[in-house]
């Protein structure tokens, strides 16, 4: 029997540069992809998983983070005395009991597996989802379900794993492994950011995890690894031997919101699934093309 998976960490501390001007003033965890914005889908997955502990490892201007997990008063008796019901229900069901939010400050963006390890005082005994917001996957099966049922068969720690093309392995961790085929991967080794020739194969980690708590005493430990950061991954190769690790090719499709073109891509692909504005954005995209649609004057 594996344990059940109370806690969900969401590391929401980084800076957003790749998404710059858009995160100077708001965090990048806000930007919204069509109607709402990334911690949304983020958490709403988690806690439809059966997750009851929400952890935010948040960092200095995040406060809107917190406000959107908050009852805001004047908008919702203005909502009330102008009769929109609908938008006021809609915000009231997205509200957690008070006390399944926890908020823990990450006091200076030192990397991932900083973060995570500054949840693990927050992080319920067991195992725990770790996501990031930004890596929005979408599919009939939220993610979060997914890595929990692998665990459920596998134990030990399940990352999420995508295959990409080999040029582009430099921007992920990479999987080694003695079996690449099939659902669920074991890992013999993970490498950061590795160029393309060193690459030990074409499956990349997604930052979507479930981990377990040994985790967190290989992160207290951790030198900075990648690019001058505290990384997970290496955490999670240091995990391999002592608990199974795997990789699950998950179902469904990633949408990495990380950088402006695809934070783009992601509203356009999630307007298209939209049933109220499939039709219309089809319609413009089209007009757009067929009209070589001016360029806006430069900012
Ligand atoms: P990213 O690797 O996308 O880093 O973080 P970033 O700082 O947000 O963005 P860039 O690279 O400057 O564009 C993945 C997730 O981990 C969080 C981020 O908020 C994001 O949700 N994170 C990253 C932290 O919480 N703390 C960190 O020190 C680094």
């Amino acid at each position: 029997m594996t344990a059940s998976v109370k806690s969900a960490v969401f590391p929401v501390a980084g800076f957003g540069t790749r998404v710059l001007p858009a995160t100077k003033s708001i965090p990048k965890e806000m930007l919204p992809v069509v109607d709402r914005p990334l911690i949304h889908y983020a958490v709403t997955d988690a806690v439809e998983a059966g997750v009851e502990r929400i952890v935010l490892v948040t960092g200095r201007n995040k406060g809107a983070l917190e406000d959107y997990f908050d009852i805001a008063y004047e908008l919702d008796r203005s909502l009330e005395m102008r009769g929109k019901e609908e938008a006021r229900a809609a915000i009231r069901a997205f509200l957690l009991r008070p006390g399944r939010v926890l908020y823990v400050r990450q006091m200076e963006p030192l990397g991932l597996g900083h973060a995570v390890w500054c949840a693990r005082h927050a992080v319920a005994d067991g195992p725990f989802l770790v996501v990031s917001p930004d890596d929005l996957i979408v599919g009939e099966t939220s993610s979060a379900r997914q890595l929990i049922e692998a665990h459920a068969r596998t134990g030990g720690a399940v990352v999420a794993a995508m295959d990409v093309p080999r040029a582009e392995v430099g921007r992920y961790g990479v999987i080694d492994t003695d079996s690449p085929d099939g659902a669920l991967v074991p890992i013999r080794g993970l490498i950061e950011k590795p160029a393309p020739e060193a690459a030990p194969s074409t499956l990349a980690v997604i930052a979507h995890y479930l981990l377990p708590p040994d985790v967190f005493a290989i992160l207290e430990e951790q030198q900075a690894g990648a690019g001058g950061e505290i990384q997970l991954t290496d955490a999670i190769a240091a995990l391999i031997g002592r608990t199974p690790v795997h990789g699950l090719r998950f179902s469904g499709r990633r949408l990495d919101c990380g950088t402006t073109l695809g934070w783009l891509e992601a509203n356009i692909a999630m307007a298209l699934q939209h049933d109220e504005y499939r039709a219309a954005v089809l319609g413009f995209l089209k007009q757009s093309e067929e009209s070589g649609a001016k360029r806006a004057p430069p900012v």
